[in-house]
Parts: C-alpha cells; structure tokens; sequence
C-alpha cells in the first residue's frame, strides 16, 4: 500500500504526548513491512533541519487555500530512523514558529494549513496514496477535502482512517474557517461540521472519514456513551459500524530494559537483580532515604484534569501518615497542581520526590527504580506509561478506564496472577484504598509481587500484533473506499 501519515505531533522530532509515540510507530512499522509510506509534520519552531542534517527540498510548494489564495512554502526531508519511510517537514512560519499547539488562536487555521498542504503535498509530487492516516482533530478536514474538493482529482480514490487519541480536544472555530480552507459553507450544518456554533475538527473527521480507530477497544465502547463522549457521543454511534480499537505498542527499542542507555544497570525478568540498583540511583536522584525495603510509587504525567494525579496529592499526606512508603512524581503542566506538589515535596522530605519538567531520560530511571506506577486517569484512551512500567517491572495501579482496562490485568490475592491492581471509582479514596491494598502485598507477600512482576515483564508489548491490525484497518478502508466509489 502507498500510506500518507499526517501529524501534528511525530516521535522522535516533536512530541508533546503518546500520540508522537504512535505515529512515529506506525510509520516505522508500516514501512519494515514492506509499505510505500511518507509522513507529512508542520517543521515547528524548535525543529532544527540544519543540525539534523534533513536535506532542503529544492523547490517551494503552494498550497491552494480558499478565495483563491496560495501560500508557498518549504519542504525538508528525511528518513525516518530504522525505516525507509519519507518524513517530511512543511516550514511556514507564519504558523508554526512556535510549539506544537502553542499557536494560540491561530490553532485551527494553523492545522487546516496543514491538511491543506498534504492534499497539495500529493499533487506536486504526483504520488497518490491508497490510505491517508490521521491523527486527532489537528488532522480533522483532511478526510473533508477528498470527500469534497478533491473529488475530482485522483485522489479521492484515497481512503481515509482517522485514529482518536483523545476526543476531548476537538478544534473549535469560527464558520469562516471554512473559507480559508477553501471549503463550501454549505457543510456548516449540525449533521456535518457544526457543532454548538461552531466548526468541529474533530466532528469533521468523524464524519467524513473512512474508518475510525481509537487506541483501546475499551476507549471505543465508552465514547459512544454520554460520560465519555465529550459532546459527540451520537455522531459516534452513527458510525459506529465503521469504528474499532486497536491498543498502542510501545516502542521496544526506546523502551527495554536490557539494553535503555539511560538506567545504570541491565534486566530482565529472567534476571531482576539490576533493578535493585535502579532504584538506589533513583533514590539519589530525587534526594529519598536510601532504603532498599521501602516500595516506591511513582507518577509521570502531563499534569492535567484527564490524568487526576489531583487525587494522588490530596491523598500524599494521609499516605506518608499511614504507610511506609516513598513517592517520585514527574510532570508539569497545570501550574496549581505543579505547586502542590512542590509543597508536599518540602513538607515530606526523604519520602516524596519531585521534578516538575519534562526529562525523558528520568522518565526512564523512575520507570526502572520504581515498584509501583500509579495511573488514575479520569479518561485514558491508551496510556503508554502504564506499559512501560510493565516493561520495567514496575507494577501499575490504574483506574479502570480505556486503554488501561485492556493493558493491566487485575492481580488476584494469593494466585500470583495478573499484571497490576486496578479499582473503579474516580476518587482520591479508591485510589487510597488501593495503595495500601498493592503496599500490604509488597510488606507481607513479597513472593506475590516477584509473581506479578514476572507476568508484567514477560508479556509481548511491542507494536507487532497491533501493526498487523492496522494493517488490516487500512485494507479494509481501501476496499470501502473503492466499494463507495464504484
Ligand atoms: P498522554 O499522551 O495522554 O500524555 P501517554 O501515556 O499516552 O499519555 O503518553 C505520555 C508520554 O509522555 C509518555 O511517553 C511519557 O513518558 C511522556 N511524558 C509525559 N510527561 C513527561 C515528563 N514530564 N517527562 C518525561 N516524559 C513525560
Ligand atoms: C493520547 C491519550 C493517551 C494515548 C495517546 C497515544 O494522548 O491521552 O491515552 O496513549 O494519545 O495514543
């Protein structure tokens, strides 16, 4: 198959959650099985083509926005590591100097600039995509333009399969949107783009694309219900014949711990020993009580509501009261939250360590010295990190929600089995009630955490069974595709 990525965000060059990560996975893996596959990102302000030694495409492309109007603009190109995948970065900088989605109310402008130019990006380069991929609502029109003005044009043969990685951010904008991106005011309508008044991204994409992905199955039940369905739930039900799950790999090269660069000793579940090691240096790093029989539980996030590691620090007192434990958070984001837990860091000095920032190689040693990752997520439609502690042997305690239903299997008492300790209840109680229930296994069963350990690190998490299922989406879309056509 010819495959056209579209992101707004592409590991390892611009990332600012998982959605980078499984992008960059999926175009990786898509082109080790033998697939023609190019992916477009915008070159944001921080990309540095000069230093990345990306070679300068020699002639500029426009792109055909409404009322006529074209933008030129430059293209680099590279090859996407251990691939043979085309990357290629759009450079305009009257949108995308700044950060991923740091263009303030430019962002939607800013996005449909980009699916504007992929469209474009095909017609200059004469190569047409069987399926083009896109992800989040940055990505949203695009399924609108090969439904609409490309109809014409060879490729409105091309499927598309639009994967949701969060379906709470939905890029809202005024209805003139339209007329920049060249689009009839004609689909302003409640059953097409509008919702509440406004044009809706990511309503768009639901609409108008082939298929549907969501990065868990269980994401994809709970956002056809009103609870999780941030507005859209029906248009989700609408489509719903035409929308699956297929939960995230994760990048096993990146994130394995006999071989991670960033950990001063290497395991396995055959071998543990090295974790021991792992989380003395963590306790160093984070300035804790260099104690190897204390549990540590651990929290790495983007620090907002959809992650509710609120409930985390409301409950830190109580813990450092009841239990003997130590706690490791790494985040930053809402600023109120980042205090919160600088303060509980002062207050618990030894036992609560904090780094608000993002630092991917601490990342790393918290996910290799922990022995609890703690996860309770108000909504998680994969959730990476979760699978990363499994990796790690680093037992998560999740909400059951999403993605994380799928990937953490519930431990049951006294049989060694499962994967982590799971509780339902969105609340700074269950989440409570269920540390000290992972804290007194770790204290009086300690057999049982080396059994759980061991089925978390020996399970196959990579991207190979969920490439092949994305695989079989694309196919299926082209077919729809061509079935619709004829
Ligand atoms: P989301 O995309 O909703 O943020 P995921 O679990 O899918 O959640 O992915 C989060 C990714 O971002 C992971 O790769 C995680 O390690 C990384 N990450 C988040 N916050 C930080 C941070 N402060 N430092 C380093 N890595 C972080
Ligand atoms: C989103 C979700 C997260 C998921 C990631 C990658 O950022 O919040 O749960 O893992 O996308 O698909």
């Amino acid at each position: 198959l010819k495959i056209l990525q579209v992101a707004p965000e592409l590991a390892p060059y611009a990332k600012v959650g998982g959605l980078a990560d499984v992008a960059g996975a999926i175009t990786k893996e898509m082109s080790r099985a033998g697939h023609d596959v190019k992916a477009l990102c915008p070159k944001y302000g921080m990309l540095d083509p000069i230093k990345e030694g990306w070679e300068a495409l020699p002639t500029t492309f426009g792109v055909h926005l409404g009322g006529g109007r074209t933008e030129y603009t430059q293209l680099w190109r590279t090859i996407y590591p251990q691939s043979t995948a085309e990357v290629y970065f759009i450079e305009f900088n009257r949108y995308y100097g700044g950060g991923v989605y740091e263009g303030g109310s430019d962002n939607a402008e800013r996005f449909t600039f980009l699916c504007r130019a992929a469209i474009d990006f095909c017609h200059a380069f004469d190569w047409w995509p069987d399926v083009i991929h896109c992800h989040d609502w940055g990505v949203g029109l695009l399924p609108v333009y090969l439904n609409t003005t490309e109809r014409q044009t060879p490729l409105h043969r091309a499927a598309s399969v639009f994967t949701i990685h969060n379906l709470q951010h939905q890029g809202r904008a005024g209805r003139e949107l339209l007329d920049y991106a060249g689009l009839p005011q004609s689909l302003f309508t409640p059953d097409n783009l509008e919702h509440g008044g406004a044009v809706n991204m990511m309503k768009a994409a639901l609409y108008h694309s082939t298929k549907l992905t969501t990065v868990s199955p269980h994401y994809a039940q709970e956002i056809q219900g009103p609870a999780y369905g941030c507005g859209l739930d029906s248009v989700l039900r609408f489509r719903s014949a035409d929308l699956i799950g297929i939960l995230n790999g994760i990048d096993t090269d990146a994130w394995n711990p006999t071989t991670d660069p960033h950990i001063p000793v290497h395991f396995s579940a055959q071998k543990p020993a090295g974790k021991a090691v792992c989380k003395a240096e963590l306790q160093t790093a984070f300035g804790l009580e260099q104690r190897p029989e204390v549990p540590i539980f651990s929290a790495i996030a983007r620090l907002y509501d959809q992650k509710g590691l609120d409930t985390f620090a409301e409950i830190i007192p109580g813990l450092m009261n009841d239990m003997d434990l130590q706690v490791v958070v790494l985040g930053s984001g809402d600023t109120a939250l980042e205090r919160w837990f600088n303060e509980l860091a002062e207050r618990f000095p030894k036992r609560v360590g904090v780094y608000i920032g993002y630092n991917n190689p601490r990342s790393h040693l918290i996910e290799a010295g922990s022995d609890f990752f703690v996860m309770p997520s108000r909504f998680e439609p994969c959730g990476l990190n979760q699978m990363y502690s499994m990796a790690y042997g680093t037992l998560p305690i999740v909400r059951e929600t999403g993605g994380l239903v799928d990937s953490v299997q519930q431990y049951v008492s006294d049989r060694g089995e499962g994967t982590g300790f799971r509780f339902h209840e969105s609340s700074a109680h269950a989440l409570y009630y269920t540390i000290g229930w992972a804290n007194a296994v770790w204290w009086d069963q300690p057999e049982e955490i080396r059994n759980l350990r061991f089925n978390a690190m020996s399970q196959d998490l990579g991207w190979e069974q969920s490439a092949a299922r994305y695989e079989e989406v694309f196919e299926w879309a082209v077919q729809s595709r061509l079935r619709g056509l004829g």
